[in-house]
């Protein structure tokens, strides 16, 4: 595990550092060329499940941009894949299922397979490779939330407001929460084997929730999110986008050490609605990197001040890296962020 005085891991403790770190999602991919090279004539989840492959491509942003966290690299849908799910991301679109699960006779055989017997070797190895190449600077483990892998598999692949899904969990609750049990213990499976690989903090992405109502988010969604981090033995960053109605609910019942702010809601504003018991990441606006760095450097700037309201700050965007960025642009943030001392105190 990486050493605990790392600044991402302080801040996730609660802690100040003296500079705020920084990691960005999706700084691994193909903002990256020299990702791009390497991924050519691999398919996504094959070059997810190459050891070798999927360690090199997590390491790349950490040395290109001496960002404070890596991200392994992988897939919200690898552990389906490892359930022999028939799934495929399409390039520009997304991850498209084969066989959608839309029926009760859907979720029986789904729900079938034990999570317990999934075999994470691939993930494990690459994690193996990544945190003896890290040293001191943490990895970041994930997985997908519950409603965001059911949408996916519900509808069969992207969709706008993910009505099927939405759809299910009031005409058959029942299977909707036999559903959402076994994805919440797969993902936690997967959780875990990156934990136990060497992952000193990990992330739920729930990047769908904002197409629910408070409601539904709590009765539905929220208790099989909990469900997928309760009681893992390293901090929790829960994200998800378009979650300001109910960000509150977000910190499931305070087992979140931090929790993830889309472009949206200043994190000021966050901060008060979450209180003093938990730190915040993000919040620049993915668009920004587009503009001339005077105009990201003020906004970066702006996000830093706000960030003071909360007890720590992690800064990141607000969304991942859209892959038209140029990347000095994040180098740049990385080296504003650090050249910011005493933010803390
Ligand atoms: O943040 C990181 O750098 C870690 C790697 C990571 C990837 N996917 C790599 C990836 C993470 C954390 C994810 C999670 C993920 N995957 C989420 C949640 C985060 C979010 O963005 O909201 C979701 C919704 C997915 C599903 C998914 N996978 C989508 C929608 C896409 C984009 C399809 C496209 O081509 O635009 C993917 C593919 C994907 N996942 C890529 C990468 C680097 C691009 C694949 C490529 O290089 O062709």
């Amino acid at each position: 595990m990486a050493a605990t005085h790392s600044p991402m891991l302080r801040a996730l403790a609660g802690d100040r550092p003296e500079q705020t770190p920084v990691w960005f999602m999706r700084q691994a991919g193909r903002s990256l060329p020299e990702y791009r090279e390497l991924r050519v004539g691999t398919r996504m989840l094959d070059a997810c499940l190459t050891p070798e492959l999927a360690a090199e491509i997590t390491l790349q942003p950490v040395r290109r941009h001496k960002v404070d966290a890596a991200v392994f690299f992988s897939d919200i849908v690898i552990p389906l894949r490892l359930a022999g799910v028939e799934v495929e991301i399409e390039p520009g679109r997304g991850p498209v299922f084969a066989n959608p699960v839309r029926t009760r006779a859907d979720v029986d055989r789904i729900t079938a397979i034990d999570p317990a017997d999934l075999d994470h070797e691939a993930i494990t190895a690459a994690i193996r490779i990544i945190t003896a190449e890290l040293g001191d600077t943490p990895l970041v483990g994930f997985a997908g939330a519950p409603f965001t892998l059911a949408a996916y598999l519900i509808e069969g692949g992207p969709s706008k407001e993910h009505l099927r899904a939405r759809a299910m969990m009031h005409a058959d609750p029942e299977s909707w929460n036999r559903l959402a049990d076994w994805l919440s213990r797969v993902s936690r499976r997967f959780l875990e084997a990156q934990i136990d690989a060497g992952a000193s903090a990990v992330q739920l992405f729930d990047s769908w929730a904002g197409s629910l109502n408070p409601d539904d988010y709590r009765a539905h969604i929220a208790p099989h999110s909990k469900a997928s981090v309760i009681d893992l033995p390293v901090p929790v960053i829960h994200f998800g986008v378009g979650t300001g109605p109910f960000l509150g609910d977000m910190r499931l019942d305070g087992i979140t050490s931090a929790v993830g702010v889309d472009w949206r809601m200043p994190l000021d504003e966050a901060a008060a609605v979450l209180g003093p018991d938990v730190t915040l990441q993000g919040n620049i606006d993915p668009a920004l990197l587009q503009a001339p760095w005077e105009i990201l450097e003020k906004h970066v700037l702006e996000v830093l001040r706000r960030g003071r309201s909360a007890r720590a700050h992690i800064l990141n965007l607000g969304h991942g890296v859209p892959p038209e960025t140029d990347p000095d642009q994040l180098t740049r943030i990385v080296e504003l962020a650090h050249a910011q001392q005493g933010l803390g105190a």
